[in-house]
């Protein structure tokens, strides 16, 4: 059912899912805007770093299951994996989703299916399908003809660790919601060709909002962390003592403060659901400034301890100081 699958943007996410389907001999065509990246890939070398990965390219290349270009080619289902940033006012920036959706309208043929990978707010499979609708009326699209669409649409999360990434997108379970019974169904299906985790069926807009409820699940507890250690730190309180005590709790599980948060998804996709439902999302929205505010908090505390070590030490000046940075990975190794 399918044979030629095209990725939609070659990036942390798109190029290895695009090359796991290669080394299952699919044959996969991965588009990127980036002449660069297309380049290095169809050299059998990766424009970006995450072991295992290299190997699985060059083979993919070399045994002709794997090519790049920057114009998409017709295919039996299509997968996008472009970024989804937010612009001023975290309002979410849907616009290189947009984008992907022109690219791929006029080579769409009657038994396609799209798959939506890019972390999304709610709604946006459903406007992805009325982009491609609006592109190409002479097709049928799930919200006109359900499951008799020529085209299916579904949307489907990722939730890799960067590191990892070849081993988790194997193992982990995926959450497929498509616009119709019979878009997840196929989807599931072209997961299996690599997938090896459970593949669970869903509507869309809850897919979307899981994706969504993982990331900002992670930044409201990491954000009672960082709230407890300013907390702490008026009450001349230990943090560290204080949570390992409070650990010992058989049901509580606080996380460890530090400077905020770290990686590029956690401090942004909270904000889709923020966006989304400003007045019911109070305790995410709070949990974002939390956590964008430790930073500076932390270089506050600097500040501070500087300030004493010099009037500690008189003759001493700015030039005497060091400060120790520890830990400039936002996650530990595997
Ligand atoms: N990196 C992660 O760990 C991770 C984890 C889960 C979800 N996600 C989500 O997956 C999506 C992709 O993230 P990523 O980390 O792979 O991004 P990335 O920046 O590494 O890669 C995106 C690629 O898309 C290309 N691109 C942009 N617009 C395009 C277009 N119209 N046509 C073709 N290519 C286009 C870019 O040139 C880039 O190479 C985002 O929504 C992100 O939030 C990322």
């Amino acid at each position: 059912m399918f044979n030629r699958i095209s990725m939609i943007g070659l990036g942390y996410i798109g190029l290895p899912t695009a090359t796991l389907f290669a080394a299952r001999e699919k044959q996969v065509i991965g588009v990127d805007l980036s002449q660069r990246a297309v380049d290095t890939i169809n050299a059998g070398r990766i424009h970006i770093v995450e072991p295992e990965l290299d190997m699985l390219v060059r083979a993919a290349v070399q045994q002709g299951y794997l090519r790049a270009t920057t114009t998409p080619e017709p295919a039996d289902a299509f997968l996008i994996a472009v970024p989804t940033p937010f612009t001023d006012g975290h309002k979410p920036d849907l616009s290189y989703i947009q984008a992907a959706a022109h690219s791929i309208a006029p080579v769409l043929q009657a038994g396609n299916l799209v798959v939506l990978e890019s972390t999304s707010p709610v709604g946006t499979t459903e406007q992805l399908a009325t982009w491609l609708a609006e592109a190409r009326p002479d097709l049928r699209f799930p919200q006109q003809a359900g499951d008799d669409a020529d085209i299916q649409v579904a949307y489907c999360p990722e939730r890799v660790l960067p590191g990892k990434v070849v081993h988790e997108l194997v193992a982990n379970d995926r959450v497929i919601g498509g616009l119709t019974r019979k878009a997840s169904e196929q989807a599931v299906a072209l997961y299996r060709i690599f997938v090896e985790g459970a593949c669970i069926i869903t509507n869309a807009r809850t897919a979307e909002l899981c994706k969504l409820t993982e990331n900002s699940a992670r930044d409201v507890s990491i954000a009672f962390a960082n709230e407890l250690s300013m907390i702490c730190e008026r009450l001349e309180i230990d943090v560290w003592e204080l949570i390992a005590l409070a650990n010992r709790h058989p049901r509580i599980n606080i996380l460890q403060p530090s400077a905020g948060v770290g990686g590029h998804c956690i401090a942004v996709d909270p904000w889709f659901i923020v966006d989304s439902c400003p007045e019911q999302a109070r305790l995410i929205r709070t949990a974002r400034e939390v956590n964008d505010h430790k930073p500076q908090w932390v270089i506050d505390q600097i500040k501070l301890a500087i300030a004493d070590a010099l009037s500690a030490q008189p003759g001493k000046t700015m030039a005497d100081i060091q400060v120790a940075c520890l830990g400039l990975a936002f996650k530990p190794q595997a």
